[in-house]
């Protein structure tokens, strides 16, 4: 059967490298906060292009510890997605601030028109959360546009975006910070939890830097209240020595099969993504669209995961949390109702993304 993620044949191409880092870290006996870390922050920024990086616990506390690195919190309103992993709202409500859903397109991205809309209606949105979701980069232009414009503190998740570009701009550019996952599933995935704040700023890195660290400035000197939210050595040396490696061969990989499926696929119940001119995206994920009643018997027939089943207004957590659906998330309600996620993991072989491709084509 054919796994939406394959680790162990991840495990076979790497052991390798994942041994030595292993090795490396318990020689070197350092765990916490060390070279290892300091060094994959290091290689990470200088292959996505941002001056400063800090290794987090996981994507979630990326978001949240980028979010009060820029004051954010309760009385605060921030603009986000309605259609993501539940973390990126999460993290908005663990500082404190309200979540304000402004709805999709019809691929699932933040309809940046409607932000602009509501934002010229309103002045007190002052934080936003942008998601490139299932790795289809927003357009740079237009949230550059909308941050000048409306004076906003941006925070770009991009947990699924590692290696997507718009017109060869990687995202994570316009926000003040990024924040990216290294949950195994991700494009860069990690043997655990994992995740990083990228940024540009060296006053907003020290912040951050002491946010993840019990708000430390200094050895035992705690000037604010932080967390406890730093990435493990062994982590970082998985990553930097076994995984950067093999990023960009994993990304193009994803490519492949992405063009294999939207050349493969002809089946007119089967909606699939359009990706727009100028648009590269890093495929983390393959949605395509079916109508909700024959959702099951498809996902039946492939053996396939849905992402996401329930648009985030609507989870039931949220009715502990306030937060604000300005209209209706219909685009978004539409899309949990409709996605299907196709596998799209480096490790598939040509054989079975044929299978998949057949399998989609005869339903
Ligand atoms: C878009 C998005 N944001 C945030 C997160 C949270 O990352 P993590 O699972 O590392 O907390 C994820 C991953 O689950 C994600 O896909």
């Amino acid at each position: 059967m054919i796994q939406a993620n394959d680790f162990r044949r991840q495990w076979q191409d790497l052991r390798e490298d994942a041994l030595a880092a292993f090795e490396a870290v318990g020689s070197c006996g350092r765990y916490v906060l060390g070279e290892e870390v300091r060094t994959f922050e290091e290689a990470l920024g200088a292959l996505w292009g941002f001056t400063h990086v800090a290794g987090v616990a996981s994507g979630l506390d990326a978001i949240e510890i980028s979010l009060r690195a820029l004051g954010c919190g309760p009385g605060d309103r921030v603009l986000t997605t309605p259609l993501s992993a539940f973390a990126t709202t999460l993290a908005i409500v663990k500082t404190g601030a309200t979540p304000v859903f402004v709805d999709t397109d019809g691929m699932g991205l933040i309809d940046l028109q409607r932000c602009h809309e509501l934002l010229k209606q309103r002045g007190d949105i002052r934080f936003f959360v942008p998601v490139h979701l299932y790795g289809f980069a927003l357009a740079p232009n237009a949230l550059r546009q909308l941050r000048d414009e409306h004076g906003l503190m941006v925070v770009e998740d991009c947990a699924q975006s590692i290696g997507a570009r718009f017109r060869g701009e990687p995202t994570g550019a316009v926000g003040q910070l990024a924040a990216t996952s290294f949950y195994p599933t991700k494009n860069l995935g990690a043997m655990g939890d994992g995740g990083a704040i990228l940024l540009r700023d060296a006053a907003l890195d020290a912040r951050v830097r002491a946010l993840r660290d019990y708000g430390q400035t200094a050895k035992y000197r705690h000037d604010i209240i932080g967390c406890n939210s730093r990435l493990d050595e062994l982590q970082a040396a998985f990553l930097r020595r076994a995984c950067l490696p093999r990023l960009e061969h994993w990304i193009s990989r994803r490519r492949e099969i992405a063009a294999a499926y939207l050349q493969g696929i002809r089946n007119p119940a089967v909606r699939l993504p359009t990706p727009p001119d100028g648009s590269d995206p890093s495929w983390h994920l393959f949605p395509v669209w079916i109508e909700p009643e024959s959702r099951e018997a498809f996902m039946r027939h492939l053996n396939m995961g849905i992402h996401y089943p329930v648009a985030i207004p609507d989870q039931k957590a949220l009715s502990e949390a306030p937060f604000e659906e300005p209209h209706a998330c219909e685009n978004a309600r539409r899309l949990c109702a409709s996605e299907v996620s196709l596998p799209i993991h480096p490790y598939l072989n040509d054989e079975e993304v044929a299978g998949v491709i057949a399998a989609v084509n005869s339903f």
